[in-house]
C-alpha cells in the first residue's frame, strides 16, 4: 500500500520527508513525489525506486519547513509521474492512500464544470474540490477539506497543504490508517509508524471519521461536523523493524490479520446491492464480449490455483457455465482446447508468475477472452489482458500468501455473481443475499480471528513436531485442505498433504496411525454428513484429529476429534473466506515455534518469474 509523510517545523523538510518514504520503502511502491511550500506549491514526482527522487530533489533542491510526501503503489492508473502524488492544482496539494468508490461520478460532474485532469488516479479529484472550496470566500484549508470530504466516499488517509496557510497540514482517516507525531517544535503525519521514529515516539493514531489541522505546535483534531475530539497520546516503544511490522513478529502473521481489511478494499465500490449485481465498469469485457462466452478456464500456480479450484464452484453454480481449472504450467505445456468463446481468467497475485503468464497468453493467442486477478496494478499480466480486476489487497511482503488467497475468493465470488447476473444462471434474490453477505464478511473474519488466534497457537505448539500432516475436505472446503497443507509446508517445512476427504479411501487412508495428524475442514453445508463418516473413519485408525467447522456443527464433531474450532456460520458459499484463517493461523504458528525463517522460507520466491 502507499506511505504518506508530512511534516510541519522550523527545519528544511525536503530531507526529512525523503528519510520518512525511506522508511516506508518496504511496504513497496512504484512511484513517489512531494510537496514543500515555498512562497507556492513545489512539486517533485518520480516513477521507481526512492533514489530517483533523491537525485531529482539534489539536482533541483528546495526549501520550506511544510509539506507532504507520499510513495505511490498503483490503484488506479498505472505508475507514471502524472499518476505519482502529490497531485497539485494551483496551490493546494494533496496526499492520498485508498480508493475513492466514487470517483468516476465526482470526476464526470469535474469535467463537465471544465476541469482539466492531468492523471488517470482518484486522488487529483481530492486536489480539485479542495480547491474550489478554498476558493470560496473566507474558507480556511481545514473547511475546504472538511467540505470535500463530504462529497468523496471510500477509504483515505489524506494529507493537504496549501500556499494559503504555508505553516498547516490537514490531515483525515477513513479506513486507511494515519498517525500524528508530537516533535519538540514540530508536528508529523505518517501512514505507518516506522517513518516518524527518528523524530519522535510519541503519536496519536487517528479514527475514522476523524480530520485533523496540525501545525508546529500541535494537532487540533475533529469530526467531520466541526465537533472537537481526543484521542489518546501513545508512547511507542517499539524498533523501527518491529514498527514495519505493525508491531507483529512476522510480516506473515501481520498480513493474517490485514484480511478483514483488505476484504473490505476488495470489496469497495464494486457491489451493487440495488441491482443485485457487481458494478462492471473495470471488468473490461464489453456485453457482447460477456454474451460470447460459453466456457470458463481459471488459470493460476500455487496458492492461486487453490482460489481457483473455489472459484470453480462459484462459475459453475452462480454463473451455470461449464468451468475448467487448470495449473498454468501444465495447461501451457499441453494442447488444450481453448479459443473463441472460451473466457480465460488469468489469477496471479503478483501477476509476475511466468508460467500463468505464458498460459494466458498460449489462450489469448487462440482467440479466447482473456481476465486478470491480481494484486499488482500494471503488472505484466494486466498489461496483457483484455480486462483487470484488481484484489487491492496491499502489498503481500510474506513469501507465504494469505491476504491475496482470501481477496482473490473474494474477486471469483464478485466476477461469478456478475457473470451469473449476464447468464440469467443466478437469480436477483440469490445475488442479493450473496451480496448481503458479502459485506458481512470481513467482520466475521475479524471475530474468527480474535477467536482462534490463542486456541492456534496452543495447537501449533502440540503439532511444532509432526512429520506429516493430512488436510481433508470436501466440496469448498477441499481447496481449503489444499491450502491449509501448502501453507503449513512452506512455512515450517513439515510434510503436508491436501486431499479430497473422498478420496481418503482411495489411498491416504493408509498413513492414519495415532501419529498422524488429521484436520478436517468441516463447515455445515451439504457435504458435512459425508465428511462425518470420513471423520469416523479416521478415528477408527486412532488418527489425531483436528476439526474445523462452523459453530452450528461444533457438538456433532466434539465428540469425534481430538481438538474442534469453529467459524461463525455464513452462506455456504463464503465458508472458505473464515475457514482458511485459523489454517493460515496453523502453519505460522507451526513455523514459529520452529523457528524457521518465517516471511523468507528455504527455496523459495516470493514472485516466481522462471519456469
Ligand atoms: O503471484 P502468484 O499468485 O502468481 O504466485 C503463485 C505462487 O507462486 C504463489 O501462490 C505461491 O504458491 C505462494 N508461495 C503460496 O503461499
Amino acid at each position: 500500500m502507499c506511505g504518506i509523510i508530512g511534516y510541519v517545523g522550523a527545519k528544511p523538510c525536503a530531507s526529512i520527508l525523503l528519510d520518512g518514504l525511506k522508511r516506508l520503502e518496504y511496504r513497496g511502491y512504484d512511484s513517489a513525489g512531494l510537496a514543500i511550500v515555498n512562497g507556492r506549491i513545489q512539486l517533485r514526482r518520480s516513477v521507481g525506486k526512492l533514489s530517483n527522487l533523491e537525485a531529482l530533489l539534489a539536482e533541483a533542491p528546495i526549501e520550506g519547513s511544510a509539506g507532504i510526501g507520499h510513495t505511490r503503489w498503483a490503484t488506479h492508473g498505472r505508475p507514471s509521474q502524472a499518476n505519482a502524488h502529490p497531485h497539485v492544482v494551483e496551490d493546494v496539494a494533496v496526499v492520498h492512500n485508498g480508493i475513492f468508490e466514487n470517483h468516476m461520478e465526482l470526476r464526470n460532474v469535474l469535467e463537465s464544470q471544465g476541469v482539466r485532469m492531468s492523471s488517470d488516479t482518484d486522488t487529483e479529484i481530492a486536489a480539485h474540490l479542495v480547491h474550489q472550496a478554498l476558493n470560496r470566500e473566507g474558507a480556511s484549508l481545514l473547511e475546504a477539506v472538511r467540505e470535500t470530504l463530504k462529497r468523496i466516499r471510500g477509504s483515505y488517509a489524506l494529507a493537504v497543504v496549501t500556499s494559503r496557510e504555508p505553516q498547516t497540514i490537514i490531515v483525515a482517516k477513513n479506513a486507511s490508517p494515519l498517525v500524528l507525531g508530537f516533535g519538540e517544535d514540530e508536528m508529523l503525519c505518517a501512514s505507518d509508524i516506522p517513518a516518524l521514529l527518528s523524530h519522535t515516539r510519541d503519536i496519536i493514531q487517528l479514527e475514522d471519521g476523524d480530520l485533523a489541522c496540525i501545525t508546529a505546535g500541535g494537532a487540533h483534531i475533529e469530526d467531520l461536523n466541526g465537533r472537537p475530539v481526543v484521542r489518546p497520546m501513545q508512547h511507542i516503544e517499539w524498533s523501527s523493524v518491529m514498527a514495519e511490522k505493525g508491531g507483529y513478529k512476522h510480516f506473515m502473521l501481520k498480513e493474517i490479520f490485514e484480511q478483514p481489511r483488505a476484504l473490505e478494499d476488495t470489496l469497495r465500490g464494486r457491489l451493487h446491492p440495488e441491482a443485485a449485481t457487481i458494478h462492471d465498469y473495470e471488468i473490461g469485457l464489453g456485453p457482447s464480449a460477456l454474451r460470447s462466452v460459453q466456457r470458463v478456464y481459471l488459470l493460476a500456480c500455487g496458492t492461486s490455483y487453490h482460489s481457483a479450484l473455489v472459484g470453480r464452484d462459484y462459475m459453475e453454480s452462480l454463473a451455470r457455465l461449464s468451468c475448467n481449472v487448470e495449473l498454468a504450467s501444465e495447461f501451457r505445456n499441453r494442447e488444450p482446447v481453448v479459443g473463441p468463446g472460451d473466457l480465460v481468467i488469468a489469477i496471479s497475485q503478483s501477476g509476475e508468475t511466468l508460467d500463468t503468464l505464458m498460459a494466458a497468453r498460449l489462450a489469448k493467442q487462440r482467440g479466447a477472452q482473456v481476465l486478470a486477478i491480481t494484486n499488482v496494478l500494471g503488472s505484466a499480466l494486466a498489461r496483457m489482458s483484455d480486462g483487470q480486476f484488481y484484489t487491492h489487497a496491499g502489498p503481500e511482503i510474506g513469501v507465504a500468501s494469505t491476504k491475496c488467497f482470501t481477496t482473490q475468493v473474494a474477486a471469483l465470488l464478485m466476477l461469478s455473481i456478475f457473470l451469473g447476473r449476464h447468464t440469467g444462471g443466478l437469480t436477483a434474490s440469490r445475488a442479493a443475499a450473496l451480496i448481503e453477505q458479502l459485506t458481512k464478511a470481513p467482520q466475521l473474519m475479524r471475530q474468527t480471528l480474535a477467536d482462534l488466534n490463542e486456541p492456534m497457537a496452543n495447537l501449533a505448539k502440540r503439532y511444532a513436531h509432526a512429520r506429516d500432516v493430512l488436510f481433508l475436505g470436501r466440496g469448498l472446503s477441499y481447496p481449503i485442505a489444499l491450502e491449509g497443507a501448502l501453507k503449513l509446508k512452506e512455512v515450517s517445512y513439515i510434510h503436508a498433504e491436501g486431499y479430497a476427504a473422498g478420496e481418503m479411501k482411495h489411498g491416504p487412508i493408509a498413513l492414519i496411525d495415532e501419529q498422524m495428524p488429521v484436520i478436517i475442514i468441516a463447515p455445515k453445508d451439504h457435504h458435512f454428513d459425508k465428511t462425518l463418516s470420513n471423520l469416523e473413519e479416521a478415528k477408527a485408525r486412532d488418527g489425531q484429529l483436528v476439526a474445523i467447522t462452523t459453530s452450528d456443527a461444533k457438538a456433532d464433531l466434539a465428540r469425534l476429534s481430538n481438538d474442534v474450532f469453529s467459524v461463525e456460520p455464513t452462506d455456504a458459499l463464503l465458508s472458505p473466506l473464515l475457514t482458511v484463517l485459523p489454517l493460515q493461523l496453523f502453519a505460522y504458528y507451526v513455523a514459529d515455534a520452529k523457528g524457521t525463517d518465517v516471511d523468507q522460507p528455504r527455496n523459495l520466491a516470493k514472485t516466481v518469474t522462471v519456469e
